[in-house]
């Protein structure tokens, strides 16, 4: 849409609506496909999503035309269809490479060396969040937890895991996507284009040898709360901030139990009205009891 006060466009951001048409030959054979994503679901709209990913996988973002398809083969509107993909960050809205090039700079990864690793790799490669390399392989952007806390910092290559990662490690890693050589994820199927994800992630078999068995197991660090419960593993040191270490008495110098940490939930801790430490309670506003 635009708007003019004085002979000149402005752009006011907004989609211009209604979008061109996929050529014939492309739309048929995405008729076709969405047929199938259809069928799996008692409600058609619930198909949305793989629908998104399946326009994602033609033209590697989801364009304003494969937002009109997926609106025309589920009966929505345009808007309720923008409303999805806008809101979902798996959805591009925009080209970009071959390669997205994933930096979880969430808390637990930021401390971790992931802030480092985005800075180091925007630098490297000479791009901003969210911008492509000229050669058209890899676009980088920043990405919230990606729950694999457990080898933080964690780097995503078309969202396979690449674990424990380093500025220097992440930069050999796109300087190898850059000059096609082979580049394995630390776990899960092997790498491929993002396209080929993004149909993948439609619903359609990955049927590249070896991928569906390589899902890789759980590794070491994330099975310790299961070992821990088990009690196959040391329990970890447990410090208490308001009693000074675990070998001091509980509340009301009661022992505490090294083995055994219950949390708030398991055994509710008394507040400071009950702490002998502070007999009168909490001090309550002026003029409370
Ligand atoms: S904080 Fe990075 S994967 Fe959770």
């Amino acid at each position: 849409m635009t708007t003019s006060s004085s002979g000149q466009g402005v752009s006011l951001g907004m989609p211009e609506l209604p979008a061109p048409d996929y050529p014939d030959d492309v739309r048929a054979r995405l008729e076709q496909d969405a047929r199938e994503i259809i069928a799996r679901y008692p409600d058609s709209r619930s198909a949305l999503l793989p629908l998104l990913h399946l326009v994602q996988s033609e033209e590697g973002y989801v364009t304003r035309t494969g937002m009109r398809f997926c609106a025309d083969v589920l009966g929505l509107t345009t808007a309720e269809v923008t409303a999805v993909a806008t809101f979902y960050t798996m959805y591009r809205r925009r080209p970009s490479g071959d390669y997205q090039v994933g930096v979880c700079t969430n808390t637990l990864c930021a401390v971790m060396g992931g802030d480092a690793i985005f800075e180091a790799l925007q630098e490297h490669l000479g791009v901003g969040n969210g911008e492509t390399t000229d050669d058209g392989k890899v676009t980088v952007e920043h990405i919230e937890c990606n729950a694999a806390c457990d080898y933080a910092p964690v780097v995503m290559v078309n969202w396979e895991f690449f674990d424990n990662q380093t500025p220097a490690s992440v930069k050999r890693l796109v300087d190898d996507l850059r000059a096609g050589r082979p580049v394995t994820p630390t776990r899960g199927a092997p790498l491929c284009t993002f396209k080929e994800t993004a149909r993948i992630l439609a619903g359609f078999p990955d049927e590249r040898e070896g991928a569906t068995e390589a899902g890789g197991s759980a590794g070491p660090a994330s099975l310790m709360g299961l070992r821990l419960a088990k009690g196959e593993a040391a329990p970890a040191r447990v410090v208490h901030p308001r009693d000074g270490g675990p070998d001091d008495g509980g509340p009301h110098g009661r022992p505490r139990d090294a083995a055994v940490h219950l949390s708030s939930h398991d055994a509710p801790q008394e507040t400071s009205a009950s702490d002998p430490s502070h007999p009168q309670g909490p001090v309550g506003e002026e003029g409370e009891g």
